[in-house]
């Protein structure tokens, strides 16, 4: 007989009255001599479907053995439930058992932290909260492709083997097939890579963007969607080694328009998971976190703030003057720490703030530097304590998460590009192609990068970027 998914079980009223089969993995089991109550769930939804078992009809020994965690099959009629909160249940006409669970199953407790469960990441998949994350994270890889493709953005594909470092932080990962214990060497002992697969120093990308740039300069328009590595030892609720980042690239793109980008692409996507994931959020609302919907809503409602980065810095000052108490400094020319970017976001605007404007010293080489406006950049703010040049980035900074999105205006001027290039020694060897866009028909734009997990905790509520990610990839921890 042909399978009825759990969640068309609920969805389809003219399969009431009907015989249905539905497979699945066993949630409860309860129930008296008389009647046995099975809550079965396949993964399609978070709701479960409940299996009415008369025990004259189904053997004693047979529902004796389904326990927790068991797979099986039950044919049954679909109708609608006397029980309270059910909507439809099945009336058990047969069950066929495929797989016992023995009571060492890692998930039979209900209530296990986190931690816990990571150590049993292939089998956390099967409870509640992580089917309603894991549904949501493939709502959102949908809403993304979704976005884009409706806005004329084409989806490109940037390698993930790289000679280059985009961001320049030297956190790669490197890809070798070179036997390390007998590294070829020169007189410096310096090694040698040309008898090395590539013939050169290879690495996993930490990003797309400057392969993006490429693209961006010749369709107009373009993102990627991918995993990157970093090898950065951060041991956080917010770092992984591997993360999935989307990067959006745009050909005659300004600042303002970066940041109308931003905000509107944020926005969708959230309205995506309040009108598609309806049933997991009022899940994890519940469950994880009870002010989730509420924020969900809340940033459609917001304009974002947006701030430029010494303006920023002032009001932490302020704030310190105030009384508040951070673990790290924020002088003009730091880089923001996490906690600096929650008091923005949480504490004093209560919103979304888009950054701009930073230091160009704690910034990658390829943004684009302020010199019309230098005292405050393009977008308006008058700021006469800026001591260094700025440059046009404009990172989100979201409530609990901090950095979500890292963007900027790029450098479209060759000579300004390699002056910056040389200036922070970075190897011309690796950078020629990248050049050649600034060199042969440059043209200004922009461009920026999701990071997906991130935007996952903020839609999910959860508190661990580890518990957003199938099987996290961190310092230490590969299993899986
Ligand atoms: O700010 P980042 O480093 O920017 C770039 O890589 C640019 N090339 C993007 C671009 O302009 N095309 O990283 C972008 C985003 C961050 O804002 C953050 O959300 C996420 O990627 N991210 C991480 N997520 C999880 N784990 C990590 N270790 C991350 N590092 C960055
Ligand atoms: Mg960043």
């Amino acid at each position: 007989m042909k399978r009825t998914k759990v969640i068309d079980v609920f969805n389809c009223a003219e399969l009431i009255g009907q015989q249905v089969c539905v497979k699945g993995w066993v949630r409860t089991r309860r129930g008296n001599k008389q009647v046995q109550f099975i809550a079965l769930n396949d993964g399609s939804t978070i709701k479960n479907v409940q299996i009415v078992v008369d025990t004259e009809k189904i053997d004693a020994d047979t529902l004796k053995d389904i326990t927790t965690g068991s797979c099986l099959c039950a044919i049954g009629k679909l109708i609608e439930s006397q029980g309270q909160g059910q909507s439809v249940e099945i009336q058990c006409e047969s069950i066929e058992i495929y797989g016992l669970c023995p009571n060492d199953y890692p998930m039979q407790k209900k209530g296990q932290t986190f931690e816990y469960m990571r150590k049993h990441a292939h089998m956390r998949l099967r409870t509640n909260t992580f089917g309603a994350v894991f549904r949501i994270r493939h709502h959102m890889a949908m809403a993304i492709h979704t976005y884009f493709h409706e806005h004329g953005f084409f989806y490109f594909h940037t390698p993930l083997i790289t000679a280059s470092d985009c961001e320049g932080a030297g956190n790669m990962f490197q890809v070798t097939t070179k036997n390390l214990y007998d590294l070829k060497k020169d007189d410096q002992g310096k090694i040698i890579y040309d008898d090395d697969f590539f013939g050169q120093q290879t690495s996993l990308t930490v990003s797309g963007q400057l392969e993006g740039e490429l693209g961006a300069t010749a369709l107009g328009a373009i993102y990627t969607f991918g995993p990157t590595f970093r090898a950065e030892n951060s041991n956080t609720p917010r770092h992984l080694a591997e993360f999935w980042m989307i990067e959006p690239e745009v050909a005659f793109l300004d600042q303002e328009g970066l940041m109308d980008l931003e905000e509107d692409f944020i926005k969708y996507c959230v309205k995506w998971a309040l009108d598609n994931c309806k049933d997991d959020l009022e899940f994890l609302n519940k469950m994880i976190d009870n002010t989730l919907i509420e924020r969900l809503e809340g940033v459609l409602k917001e304009t974002f703030m947006r701030l430029p980065y010494t303006k920023g810095i002032e009001i932490l000052q302020n704030a310190i003057k105030n009384g508040v108490k951070f673990e790290f400094p924020c002088n003009w020319g730091d880089d923001l720490a996490s906690e600096h970017e929650r008091y923005l976001v949480e504490e004093h605007f209560k919103k979304p703030v888009i950054m701009t404007d930073y230091p160009s010293k704690i910034k990658a080489f390829y943004m684009k530097q302020n010199t019309d406006t230098p005292q405050g950049g393009s977008i308006g703010y008058q700021n006469t304590e800026a001591p260094e040049p700025t440059m046009q980035g404009t990172d989100v900074l979201f409530p609990q998460i901090g950095e979500i999105i890292g963007g900027s205006v790029r450098e479209e001027n060759y000579d300004k590009l390699l002056s910056e290039i040389e200036r922070r020694n970075i190897p011309m060897k690796d950078m020629w192609w990248y050049l050649d866009t600034r060199k042969y028909g440059t043209c200004p734009h922009a461009g920026f990068g999701l990071g997906f997990e991130r935007l996952i905790l903020f839609v999910t509520g959860m508190a661990n970027i580890r518990d957003v990610i199938p099987f996290p990839r961190t310092p230490n921890n590969a299993e899986f």
